[in-house]
């Protein structure tokens, strides 16, 4: 894929990205839209960042395991962006060119939270070389919105080692729910925010409601 066709905007598919902070319900949100539109014949892709692809999830086990001083902020910024890129070139781009449906659990908001507001000097680099490496945005976002408290609980019942953002603490993912909700009234048109503190299959009516009247 070159540069230009990650800018085409004449493709066929429809992109949906999931965001919000840890342990929200995203994967199972975007699990379920997935067996939803399945059922419905839809042909699509269920993908997450970081990783997706099999050089991305390379990279996915280097920016999410070990200290959380193992790379500075600007290599995480690079290493964040250039899993992305081989996402897109590998997954994202010729699924949607092939007509599908591509659900992507996070994807650059992720990165303009997380490593825009730990550095909000570098926010401009962030954007930068998103317009310069992936150079588009999904045609939908959903937002899944909850009180921190309940997201660090839900997480943190999670086994696992891929703890290097989690372990941030609540104060933290105070200040990222409020980055989110900011940057869903900044994007009023791509990004819908949905209430995620209740029952799992209500959260998914609503879902599945937004992204219908998107395909329609
Ligand atoms: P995320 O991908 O945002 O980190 P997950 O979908 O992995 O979140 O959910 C985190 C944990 O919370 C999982 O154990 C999941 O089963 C549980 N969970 C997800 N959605 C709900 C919900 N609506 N109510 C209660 N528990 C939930
Ligand atoms: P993920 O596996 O989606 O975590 P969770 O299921 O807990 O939401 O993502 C792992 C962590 O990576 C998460 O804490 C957010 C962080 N992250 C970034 O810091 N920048 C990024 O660009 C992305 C995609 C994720």
């Amino acid at each position: 894929m070159s540069q230009g066709a990650a800018r085409d905007s004449s493709r066929p598919g429809l992109f949906i990205t999931f965001e919000g902070i840890d342990g929200s319900g995203k994967s199972t949100q975007a699990r379920r839209l997935a067996d939803t539109l399945r059922a419905e014949g839809r042909r699509l892709r269920l993908t997450r960042e970081p990783g997706g692809s099999p050089g991305a999830e390379e990279i996915r086990a280097l920016v999410l395991e070990g200290a959380a001083d193992r790379w500075s902020p600007e290599t995480e910024i690079l290493l964040f962006t250039a899993a992305r890129r081989d996402h897109m070139e590998r997954v994202i781009a010729p699924a949607l060119a092939a007509g599908e449906v591509v659900i992507c659990d996070r994807f650059s908001d992720s990165t303009r939270m997380y490593q825009g507001l730990a550095r909000p000097d570098l926010r401009d680099m962030v954007d930068a070389l998103h317009r310069l490496v992936i150079g588009r945005e999904p045609d939908l976002t959903l937002l899944v919105d909850m009180d921190p408290s309940l997201g660090l609980e839900r997480a943190l019942d999670r086994a696992g080692g891929e703890e290097r953002f989690e372990r941030m603490g609540l104060d933290w993912q105070e200040r990222m729910r409020a980055g989110f909700l900011d940057l869903a009234r900044e994007y009023p048109d791509r990004i819908a925010v949905i209430d995620g503190a209740r029952d799992a299959g209500e959260v998914a009516a609503d879902v599945a409601r937004i992204v219908r009247e998107r395909l329609a």
